[in-house]
């Protein structure tokens, strides 16, 4: 098979963790028989610097030819970087919100899962983890305050910012059964997270979800407001096997999904559309303060290569192959710095990458 990718390797550790996600699907190309062909992309900062703006529209033509999207990451320091004295719209995130957008890819699958090896890096205490968890977050992606209307003005002589939190009962539905689709894969439960207690646009996702749940009689449906699932993440995560939330929700509790799970270096993401089309990416950001030093785990990106294979491919096997050459490094006992443990073997970005490359096996 020709697996058609846009690569887009982005800032910070973005280009260091790209390469070892390449060099895993180099491999397995090798070794089943598929073909990549590759357009690399600038988008973000790297973008900025080389066409004065985060994404051309040349970028998104191109984007455009591919079956997949595989990405780095974006974003500078916002401190220090110049790319932050440029209006919001021009800044190397806007890229980012803008691709999801014109790609309408609307469902953002997280998985957050406790490899048994990294136990010791999960922050949770042994009885909260037990045997472990395995849950995969999804979170809308083109919808609600990402893409309200905004607005900084004066009122009365008071300067007043407004954004606006809208969502639509299809844009609901279509997460929904997604949702609910994927869950009956898995162990078959939805927990729909939404704060009907205060807002409209939760309310109206809770009814609808609920009228979606009709057509899959065979999934259990839970509610939940946010600031308990919050709460019940770090409190008992066993419990969680779907989350569906809206985007800014899932924004938050996938970050402290990822943490839970011992370093947000772990967590892989993709982006689909309603075709086979997907963006790819680690959930975690750019890390300027470690770029380039060969310090970043790659294996989110590796793992996001993984899904890619599986989603946009078809390709399970490969992407199982992927996934279980991760486990078997863990398990020799290889670690990145954020995951380093006593007894294990500390190893940089490209090691890390040669490791996992070397144990697929076809
Ligand atoms: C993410 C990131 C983005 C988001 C930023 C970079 C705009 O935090 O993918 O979770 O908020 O969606
Ligand atoms: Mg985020």
């Amino acid at each position: 098979m020709r697996l058609k990718l846009a690569v887009i390797p982005g800032d910070g550790i973005g280009p260091e963790i790209v390469r070892e996600a390449r060099k895993v699907l180099d491999r397995v190309t090798e070794i089943y028989g598929h073909e990549i062909q590759a357009a690399e992309v600038l988008m973000g900062g790297a973008s900025i610097d080389a066409f004065g703006e985060p994404l051309t529209r040349e970028a998104l033509s191109v984007i455009r030819k591919q079956d997949a999207i595989l990405m780095g990451s974006v974003g500078g320091n916002a401190a220090t970087s110049p790319w932050y004295q440029l209006p919001p719209q021009k800044r190397p995130e806007a890229a980012l919100l803008r691709l999801r957008k014109e790609m309408n890819l609307f469902a953002n699958l997280r998985p957050a899962y406790l490899y048994k090896e990294l136990r010791g890096a999960c922050p949770l205490r042994d009885e909260i983890i037990g045997d472990g968890f395995d849950m995969m977050i999804m979170r809308e992606l083109t919808g609600g305050l990402y893409f309200g209307e905004r607005k900084t003005e004066e009122r009365d002589g008071v300067v007043t910012a407004v954004d606006t939190l809208v969502y639509n009962e299809n844009e609901i539905r279509r997460i929904a059964k997604r949702a609910f689709d994927i869950a009956g894969k898995r162990r078959k439960k939805v927990c729909s997270v939404d704060k009907a207690n205060v807002l409209d646009s939760s309310r109206l996702w809770r009814r609808v979800v609920e009228e979606v749940a009709k057509d899959y009689p065979q999934i259990s449906l839970e509610h939940m407001l946010v600031d308990n699932c919050a709460m019940q993440l770090v409190k008992d995560p066993r419990q969680f096997d779907v989350i569906l939330t809206e985007n800014m929700f899932g924004d938050i509790l996938s970050d402290e999904a990822s943490m839970v799970t011992g370093s947000i270096g772990m967590l892989s993401s993709a982006s689909l559309n309603d075709t086979k089309f997907g963006l790819y990416e680690p959930s975690g950001g750019s890390a300027p303060d470690i770029a380039g030093k060969d310090v970043a785990n790659p294996i989110a990106t590796i793992l996001s290569a993984a899904m890619m294979l599986r989603y946009s491919f078809d390709l399970d096997r490969e992407a199982a192959d992927v996934e279980r050459a991760v486990e078997q490094v863990l398990e020799e006992g290889y670690r990145t710095s954020d995951i380093m443990a006593e007894g294990c073997t500390l190893v940089g970005t490209a090691a890390m990458g040669d490791l996992i490359a070397e144990r697929i096996q076809g």
